[in-house]
């Protein structure tokens, strides 16, 4: 299976604006991608023909917009292998992993327990285990990688006790690229009775997840990395989980009947969801979820694969340091670096002036960074829009860099 990058490419209408006078090269996608027609059509025509509240109205334009929103819900529950019903919307993968925090783990995780999370994770899901774990008097435990970035299955047994309760890990890292093996991981953590959380932020765009397959209690994922738009992600729980959770917050529509000093809640996943919701953005989640159904969730890891295999053997040849798996089916499509003794940000400025978009910093992961020994690195990262030209206007623009600071 192949795809058709140039056909492709016509579906984002922003890449017939030039980026600093160039062609824009946007290598960028693990921070935020960007958006095809169909999505931004979708929701243009959501508020142009379906706009309403939705589960309140008993007229048609509220049920249109009713069914426009609990499609969507279908669609992101499709995408990860799970029923709709187990499909909570949230405003992304922070927000998600905060309402677990505030949840299962609340209620769950007390003084002498422990909380496993692993040496490469986003801060997003760290700070709130930092929170929970200090408000409660229990322990954070950190598994370690190696030095090519992979998790020390090898120490599992150590680190996941009869004292954890929780254990949360990336089944992507966004610095390393590294695919985790999250079902063995999820195997031992119910062994020992704890629960399992997964962040599926960089997973969820890129390699095919299935909550089933990797048998997790919670995953999360963010709309804005797969073609959709900000303001939209997903909680997904085990319905029996969210059945005995208390409400992530309180408000209209979250509960079923309401007296002046209490209330009883509405099922779930509508009791997770209190308030006016993010009704077009999550519309705009359900048409980027079709419209990469489209493109095949194989062929993309495919052109994936390829792309990074080839990324990283053009930056090997400029004698930049690369980090996470040498093995590209251990990792997906985002590939950190650094250049001799330049700065990742000075490198990012320099690209930028060719039209090339790259992150550079601590890619909220700095304990990550510290474990790479480094302050920062320079990170591609890939999607269905990029293909190996785009890699040669990197390392065109990258060329430069090294005259300026040779
Ligand atoms: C691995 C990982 N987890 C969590 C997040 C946070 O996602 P969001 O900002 O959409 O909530 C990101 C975003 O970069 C990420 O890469």
């Amino acid at each position: 299976m192949s795809m058709d990058v140039d056909v492709i490419r016509k579906d984002f209408p922003i890449f017939e604006t030039p980026a600093n006078g160039k062609p824009l090269t946007y290598l960028d996608s693990a921070s935020s991608s960007q958006k095809p027609r169909q999505v931004i059509d979708r929701i243009v025509r959501f508020y142009e023909t379906e706009n309403a509240n939705v589960h309140r109205g008993a007229y048609q334009l509220s049920e249109m917009a009713t069914a426009a929103y609990e499609g969507a819900r279908e669609a992101c529950g499709r995408w990860i292998g799970s029923p709709s019903r187990n499909i909570i919307f949230t405003r992304g993968t922070t927000e998600s992993i905060n309402a677990v925090r505030f949840t299962w783990a609340n209620q769950n995780v007390g003084a002498g327990d422990e909380v496993l999370v692993t040496e490469m994770e986003h801060h997003s899901n760290l700070i709130p285990w930092q929170l929970l774990t200090q408000e409660k008097g229990a322990t954070l435990r950190h598994l370690p990688i190696d030095d090519e970035g992979l998790l020390r299955m090898d120490l599992l047994g150590e680190y996941i006790t009869e004292r954890t309760k929780l254990v949360a890990l990336p089944l992507m890292s966004n610095v390393l690229g590294t695919i985790n093996p999250v079902a063995e991981v999820a195997a031992a953590a119910h062994a020992a009775g704890a629960k399992v959380v997964v962040d599926a932020a960089q997973a969820a765009p890129h390699i095919k997840v299935d909550v089933a397959e990797l048998d997790c209690d919670f995953l999360a994922y963010s709309s804005h990395k797969m073609c959709g738009p900000t303001g939209a992600g997903v909680l997904y729980g085990r319905i029996e989980l969210l059945e005995e959770m208390p409400p992530f917050m309180g408000g209209g529509e979250m509960i079923r009947e309401v007296w002046a000093d209490r209330a009883t809640w509405n099922e779930v996943p509508f009791k997770f969801e209190a308030g006016t919701m993010n009704i077009a953005q999550a519309v705009g989640m359900g048409a980027a979820v079709e419209y990469l159904e489209a493109l095949g969730e194989d062929a993309i890891r495919d052109h994936e694969v390829r792309l990074t295999k080839y990324a990283m053997g053009r930056l090997e040849e400029t004698g930049a340091i690369i980090y996470g798996p040498k093995d590209v089916s251990k990792r997906g499509g985002v590939v950190s670096f650094n250049l001799d003794d330049v700065h990742p940000h000075d490198l990012s400025t320099i690209v930028d002036q060719h039209g090339v978009c790259i992150r550079a910093g601590h890619h909220c992961a700095q304990p990550l960074m510290r474990r790479l020994g480094v302050p920062a690195t320079a990170r591609a990262s890939f999607y269905v829009y990029n293909d190996e030209r785009d890699v040669d206007v990197l390392i065109d623009a990258m060329a430069e860099a090294k005259g300026w600071f040779a």
